[in-house]
């Protein structure tokens, strides 16, 4: 997939034979690195585009990088090898590195065609980062990249651009307080649904989502890559998460939030109904849904022993979803967020909620990602995240989290007309499919955060109603 770069003279092969030694070290260690634990074997570029030429002072290196590793442990017998990552870099190139951007460094390059330059992440750097700006607002091509926006949306010069200090698996961009720039970091050919729905929501005029103001793209073989959406920065916003955790320890209740968060989430619902296509979902493909849990579920017990008890009792979840499909009923699925929770809702100075990051989970495919799906994965999505928030303070608040439950559906309810509790089976599969994620996530990231998704795997598998506290 090696491309020539867009300076003739070097190749990407050359170019990798500079920056191979100094990534195999720094990529790594990156947050949003998804392959830590296992050694790199193999990197290959898939484009390489110098947006500011190296000159004696200075120059901008686009990537897109494939990284090929080793299999997950216990996945390699019989299991259909892992498709390589690529992930996007934005490499500042100088001859010698100033001290404020010491920080930013990730290594002198002794080799191939940057040999003597010293190579450091870009976003750190002023004179880059307002080159990104400056390339979406007048929308440059570049090699294989394409800057586009909307025209209808001003986009001022010269804002002053800082790094965003988020915990986040992607990386952002202020520009002076009016937009914020995220930049993928694992690149997946395709449409990316966190472009695609906010454009989508915009021009359906919903007001709970940031609307994309400019996006860049990369032409990588036969499909495009989204590398990057620029939209309004919400400027005093505070993330669900954050201000659930700071109730909690003033000893507040926040059903008041939890019921604004769900009339926004069915406000968000409604208009991804409206905009785009909907499916109406029988007993094939409940079949399907409940399979699909069913299957999650034996591999997390696979790997996970602390599960094994409980996982008799949650496949009879499953069943009962699946038996419900055989039945009369149906459901309407839809576009949805697929990634819900509390961490992805921000909340402005007079109330409002906005919901941002529609990238879906990013551990599942793209294309499963893009389909339509029951809008209650969202819902059970965040009534995860309310327990999550309970049990994260050092005092377990069931009815902290009983109530914010009860509220968001109630809010959900006035907006879409019908409360998710009214499909009890439906929730409790959605919330037990998520809890089992969750225990599988923690197990191989976090072993700290285990009991939590384990509390509620345990509730799920006796007869607690899912959305009654206990
Ligand atoms: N439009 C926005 N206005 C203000 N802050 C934002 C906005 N979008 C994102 N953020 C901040 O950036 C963080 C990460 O954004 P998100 O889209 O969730 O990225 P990631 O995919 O890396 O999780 C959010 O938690 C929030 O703090
Ligand atoms: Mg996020």
């Amino acid at each position: 997939m090696s491309e020539a770069v867009t300076r003739p003279g070097i190749t990407a092969d050359a170019l990798l034979a500079s920056l191979d030694p100094l990534l195999r070290a720094w990529l790594p260690r990156q947050r949003w690195f998804a392959g830590k634990g296992r050694p790199i074997t193999e990197f290959s570029v898939v484009t390489a585009t110098e947006l500011l030429p190296p000159t004696s002072e200075s120059g901008l290196l686009h990537l897109i990088v494939q990284v090929r590793q080793p299999q997950v442990p216990g996945q390699a017998g019989g299991a259909p090898p892992q498709p390589a990552d690529c992930y996007q870099l934005l490499l500042g190139v100088r001859r010698e590195l100033p001290p404020r951007l010491a920080p930013a460094l990730i290594g002198h390059v002794t080799r191939g065609p940057l040999s003597g330059f010293t190579v450091y992440e870009a976003l750190h750097d002023s004179r880059m980062s307002g080159f990104l700006l400056e390339a979406l607002r007048t929308q440059a091509r570049v090699g294989k990249l394409r800057f586009e926006r909307d025209r209808r949306r001003d986009i001022g010069a010269d804002l002053a651009p800082r790094v965003l200090a988020a915990e986040q698996s992607n990386s952002s961009l202020v520009y002076g307080d009016t937009y914020i720039l995220k930049l993928f970091r694992r690149i997946v050919p395709g449409s990316n649904p966190d472009l695609e729905l906010p454009l989508v929501l915009s021009r359906d005029g919903c007001a709970q989502v940031p609307p994309p103001a400019a996006w860049f793209l990369a032409d990588t073989g036969d499909d495009v890559s989204v590398l990057g959406v620029l939209q309004p920065y919400l400027k005093g916003t505070v993330d669900g998460w954050e201000l659930a955790l700071g109730e909690l320890a003033a000893g507040r209740d926040f059903s008041g939030e939890a019921r604004a968060l769900g009339r926004a989430t069915a406000e968000v619902h409604r208009a991804l109904a409206r905009a785009l296509p909907t499916v109406t979902l029988g007993r094939a493909q409940v079949e399907l849904i409940a399979d699909g849990m069913a299957d999650r579920l034996t591999t997390a017990a696979g790997a996970v022993p602390a599960l094994q008890p409980y996982a008799p009792a949650l496949h009879t979840t499953y069943e009962a979803l699946a038996d419900l499909g055989r039945g009369e009923e149906t459901w309407t699925a839809q576009r949805i967020h697929g990634d819900l929770h509390l961490g992805q809702c921000l909340r402005s100075p007079a109330g409002e909620w906005s919901l941002i990051d529609f990238e879906g989970e990013p551990s599942r495919p793209l294309a499963e990602r893009r389909m339509p799906q029951p809008p209650v994965r969202d819902v059970a999505g965040m009534l995860r995240s309310f327990d999550y928030a309970a049990r994260s303070h050092e005092l377990w608040a069931p009815e902290w989290a009983g109530d914010c439950r009860a509220a968001y559906c109630a809010g959900y309810a006035e907006v879409a007309g019908r409360d998710p509790r009214m499909d009890p089976v439906l929730l409790r599969a959605y919330e037990t499919d998520k809890a089992v994620y969750e225990v599988l996530y923690e197990a191989r990231h976090r072993p700290d955060w285990l009991p939590v998704p384990l509390a509620a795997i345990k509730r799920l598998a006796t007869n607690g109603p899912a959305t009654e506290p206990h």
